[in-house]
């Protein structure tokens, strides 16, 4: 009997081989039952064979258990460090990206991120800058007028206006945003993102034109990782005086990098702060030129483009 349950190999087997033991008519179920007419000793003899039984049953089960189970994780076993099959992720795109990198460098260097709306009033987009109707430098910008006499925002110069209004002086903010222009060709498209910055404090700080190419200088060496080589060119805005625009020496040829200068004391006014005892610089760039130069893209229009082979190998 040992020998044949040490033999069983599946539960199965075990399973019959228990009922034909200790199962209403089994050969153990027999013996116990005939046992009143046993001596002690032969009474003894059968209970030590039941016990041994069951116990050997029972270590038979629990082994041929363990074996079931370990053939089924066998089989069933998951290597999780296999590739699983490739997939599509989605990539940050280049103006999103340099986004990010410009506000922290701007908001180290302590200026609040701030954003006004891409539909503008005709106040905050022109006439507060110093711009008012019939101003010749409307033409300077093609602008889109809605019906009601509101328009695309062509600059985000509108922003200091809000801010201005909003906080008054001192005031150290930058936006980054959309704005609209009626123009299109290779290198100019309807909708362009500018990022814009201010700086105004009280006139005993002194806030003058250097100021504003060290903070360009910090911000460059930041967001390009190098020292670069600036030059600066006189120019006109309305709302700046004097006005600057500064190119960077990009390989062999310079390129613009920004425009700006000292906030004009109507703008302040404007806004009512007193420019008799504040002054302060602005400064604005294209935020695509900035994205192109440091990752090395050269289509402005792929940027608005949608096309996703092109942001693919944007290298990003
Ligand atoms: N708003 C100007 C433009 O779109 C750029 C600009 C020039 C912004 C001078 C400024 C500034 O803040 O001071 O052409």
């Amino acid at each position: 009997m040992k020998n044949k349950i040490e033999n069983v190999a599946s539960l199965e087997d075990l399973q019959a081989l228990y009922t034909e033991t200790f199962g209403k008519n089994g050969t153990m179920t027999q013996k116990l039952k005939n046992m009143a007419n046993l001596s002690n000793e032969e009474r003894a003899v059968i209970n030590a064979e039941n016990t041994e039984l069951r116990q050997l049953f029972r270590d038979k089960q629990n082994e041929l258990e363990m074996a079931a189970l370990n053939a089924k994780l066998a089989t069933e076993k998951i290597d999780v460090t296999l590739d699983t099959e490739p997939k599509n992720r989605g990539t940050i795109h280049p103006l999103t990206q340099s986004a990010k990198e410009v506000k922290e460098i701007f908001e180290s260097m302590g200026y609040t991120m701030m954003s006004g709306p891409e539909i503008e009033d005709d106040w905050h987009n022109f006439t507060a800058l110093n711009t008012p109707e019939y101003h010749p430098a409307r033409d300077m910008q093609d602008t889109f007028f809605l019906e009601n006499g509101n328009v695309m925002r062509t600059q985000t110069s509108a922003v200091q206006i809000r801010a201005m209004e909003k906080n008054g002086a001192p005031i150290k903010m930058f936006t980054i945003g959309q704005c609209y222009r009626k123009e299109l060709d290779a290198t100019h498209s309807v909708m362009f993102g500018q990022i814009e910055g201010l700086y105004v404090d009280k006139i005993e700080k002194n806030i003058n034109l250097s100021d504003l190419l060290g903070t360009m200088r910090t911000f460059a060496l930041r967001f390009f990782g190098k020292e670069m080589e600036f030059r600066i060119r006189p120019s006109y805005f309305p709302f700046t005086e004097p006005s600057i625009e500064i190119d960077m020496k990009w390989g062999d040829k310079w390129m613009e990098l920004l425009c700006g200068g000292m906030v004009h004391p109507n703008v302040l006014r404007n806004c009512n702060i007193n420019p008799d005892e504040y002054q302060g610089f602005a400064f604005g760039f294209g935020w695509a030129r900035l994205a192109m130069l440091k990752y090395g893209l050269n289509d402005i229009r792929a940027f608005t483009d949608g096309d996703i082979r092109w942001l693919k190998n944007s290298g990003f």
